[in-house]
Order: structure tokens, then sequence, then C-alpha cells
């Protein structure tokens, strides 16, 4: 039974990622989890207790990371802070937990040579144009735009140093936006729907024309599991299910499905540097590793996160009336 140390375990796709894997593998899996505003300990009910261990604390505290690291067989890196608003607003502790956190458990992979796999986003590449033909792949340049993508970008090339420099065994995985359930209330598909069970009406940034490319938790959980299974050391992989949609669309989405008028949203001040469009080629995952999504209706998985949120509003109710009070400030 491999042991996997899963940092920011108690976010949105490190929660998902330990239900995934505990339901799918054998392993054993314990979260290292700060729970800063984005951590919700209520996303790991229920799992059971001889497979499952939870231990709160930062990602650059250095004892306790080496403690960690030393006794686990694989680490599964994605605490982050991960909300591009909050970092044109408060950059510093992105910084702090995106640069010096994976500093801080590289090293320490490093001295216990610990299998290392690096989550990162497909916004270390920057945007691309609406008409580009072209998408990202794992030779596309770094550009980011935001001061959460830079850091994500910072931590990447660490990564990629300490494999060159010091053979740490270690893999990257870039996606795409994930979307389904236990997401923060600050994103934006949890977000219109939430307004729309409180009947507060969608906020759309500018025109609603930029373009995610939208993945299902799931499928990037299975994507990792397959990384780390056969991912080659020193390897990036692009992780993306060919699910890009404008946000326009979305919100129309989540409104027909909540049995909403299509045109009722707000359209709001846009964030500065907004990115336009992203878009993956997972090509090399798919032929390399044999990986393939199985979220491909996202009609269908809009509907199932929709139930999710109006089934478990005791889950977001708590974060629900800062966050908006929070957009409201900025004009959001
Ligand atoms: P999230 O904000 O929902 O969760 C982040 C988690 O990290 C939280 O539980 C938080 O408490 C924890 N954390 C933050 N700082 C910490 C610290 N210093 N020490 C320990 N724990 C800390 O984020 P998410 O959306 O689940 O993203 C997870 C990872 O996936 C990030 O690395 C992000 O860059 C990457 N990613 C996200 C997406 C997406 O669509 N959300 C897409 C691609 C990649
Ligand atoms: O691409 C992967 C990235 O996806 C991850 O690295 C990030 O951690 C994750 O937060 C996400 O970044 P985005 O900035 O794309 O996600 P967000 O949910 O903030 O916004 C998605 C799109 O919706 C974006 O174009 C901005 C827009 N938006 C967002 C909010 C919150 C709105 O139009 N209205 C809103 O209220």
């Amino acid at each position: 039974m491999q042991k996997l140390l899963v940092t920011g375990g108690a976010g949105f796709i490190g929660s998902n990622f330990v239900h995934y894997a505990l339901a799918n593998t054998d392993a054993a899996i314990t979260v290292l989890d700060k729970l800063t505003y984005a951590g919700n300990i209520a996303s790991l009910q229920g799992l059971p207790e001889d497979r499952f261990t939870f231990v709160k604390g930062d990602i650059c505290d250095a004892e306790l990371v080496n403690t960690l690291v030393g006794s686990a067989d694989v680490v599964v890196h994605y605490a982050a802070e991960s909300h591009n608003d909050n970092s044109l607003h408060d950059p510093r502790p992105f910084l702090d937990t995106n640069i010096i956190g994976t500093y801080t458990l590289i090293e320490a992979a490093r001295r216990h040579g610990t299998r290392f796999h690096h989550i990162s986003t497909d916004e270390v590449y920057g945007d691309l144009e609406l008409d580009d033909p072209e998408r990202f792949t794992e030779k596309t340049p770094y550009n980011p735009s935001s001061p959460y993508s830079s850091t994500k970008a910072g931590s990447d090339l660490l990564v990629r140093a300490w494999v060159r420099s010091f053979g740490l065994q270690a893999t990257i995985s870039n996606c795409s936006n994930n979307y389904g359930p236990y997401q923060h209330v600050e994103k934006f598909i949890p977000r219109q729907i939430t307004n729309v069970i409180d009947g507060i009406r969608p906020k759309l940034y500018g025109a609603g024309e930029n373009v995610r490319d939208w993945i299902h938790a799931n499928d990037h959980s299975s994507a990792v599991l397959r990384i780390i299974e056969k991912g080659e050391i020193g390897q990036t992989y692009l992780i993306g299910a060919d699910g890009e949609k404008n946000n326009k669309d979305v919100v129309e989405l989540i409104l027909k499905h909540m049995g909403q008028p299509a045109d009722a949203y707000d359209q709001v001040i846009d964030r500065p540097g907004h990115d336009m469009r992203y878009a993956i080629d997972s090509t090399r995952l798919r032929s390399e590793l044999g990986w393939e999504p199985q979220f491909s209706n996202f009609d269908q998985g809009i509907e199932d996160t929709i139930r999710w949120y109006r089934d478990n509003e005791a889950w977001w109710r708590p974060q629900k009336a800062e966050t908006e009070a929070k957009y409201k400030v900025q004009g959001q």
C-alpha cells in the first residue's frame, strides 16, 4: 500500500483527489493543510479512518514538512493560494505559499529521495486569442499574467531546476479550469449557482467572451494518478478534456438549469489583465500514458454540480456573505 502525502487536501481539487484516490486505489493518505479561508475540513468527512490522516499545518513549516515527507512514498502537491482576484488585491500570501511553500517541500523531497508530483495550472502559459488555432502544449513558452499565475510559474521552474540540478524525482502537471463539488464560492461556477439560490443575479466580468477549458475534478484526479503511476521523471504533462466554453455561455447554461431567463445576469467591472482564452492540447498525456477523460458531458456536469450545491448548503453557506461583501467593494 503506497503512502501519499497530499498537500492542500482540504481545498477544492485536493479534496476531490483524496476521495477519488481512496475509492480507486488502496493508498493510505495523509493530508497536510493549513485550513486557510479556502480549506474546509468538512470536505474530508466520512473517509476510512484506517487509510486517512489529517494534519493541520503550513507547507512553509520546514520541520513539519521534513517529518511528513520523510514518511511518505509520494508527495502530491496541491496546496496553493489559488484565486486570481485575491492575488490582484493582496499578492503576498501567493509568494509565501506558492513559492516558499513549494521550495520547502522540494527541499524535503530531495533530502529523503521522495517521489514528488507538482500540481500546476495552464495559466503559466498566459492566454490565447479567441481565433488562435493553436492550443497550449508542453512546449508553449511561459508567459503568466497575474500575481497568482506568475507564482505558479515560479514554482514550476523551481521543480524543474531541482530535477535537473539535484535529481529530484518529480513530475509536473498543468491543468485547465476544474469544476465539480467542494469548490469555494469565490470561484466562477459556484459563485453563480449560489447567487441564483440566494436570489442574486449572476455576475459576468465584462462581456463574458473569455474562454476557459473546463474539466471535471474527477478527470483531473484520474490524470494525476496515472502520472504518478506511469509518468516519466522530469516530464511535464498537460491535463485537459476539450471543454472550451465562453463565460457567457456558462452563465446562460446555469440559468437554464436553474429555471431562470437566459439574460438574468449582470455585467460587472472586468478583472484587470483578464486572460482571454485558455485551451489545452493533452495529446502527450493521452498518447504516452493512455489517459482519457470520462466526464465529457458538460451540460450534465453542470446539472450535477448545481444539485450538489443545492443539497450541500451547510457546506458553502458560512463563506457566502463574506465572499460577496468582498466582491461588492471591488464593484464585482
Ligand atoms: P483551493 O484554494 O480550493 O485550495 C487550496 C488548499 O490549500 C486549501 O485547502 C488551503 O487551506 C491550502 N493551503 C493554502 N496555503 C497553504 C499553506 N501555506 N500550507 C498548507 N496548506 C495551504 O485551490 P484549488 O482550486 O483546489 O487548487 C489546488 C491546486 O490546483 C493549486 O495548486 C492550483 O494552482 C491548482 N490548479 C487549480 C485549478 C482550478 O481550476 N481550480 C486548475 C489547475 C490547477
Ligand atoms: O485555468 C486554471 C485556473 O482556473 C486555476 O489555475 C485557478 O486556480 C482557478 O481559480 C481558475 O482560474 P480562473 O481565473 O480562470 O477562474 P475563476 O473561477 O476565478 O474565473 C473563471 C472565469 O470567469 C474567468 O474568465 C473570470 C470569470 N468570472 C469569474 C468570477 C468569479 C466572472 O465572469 N464572474 C465572476 O464572478
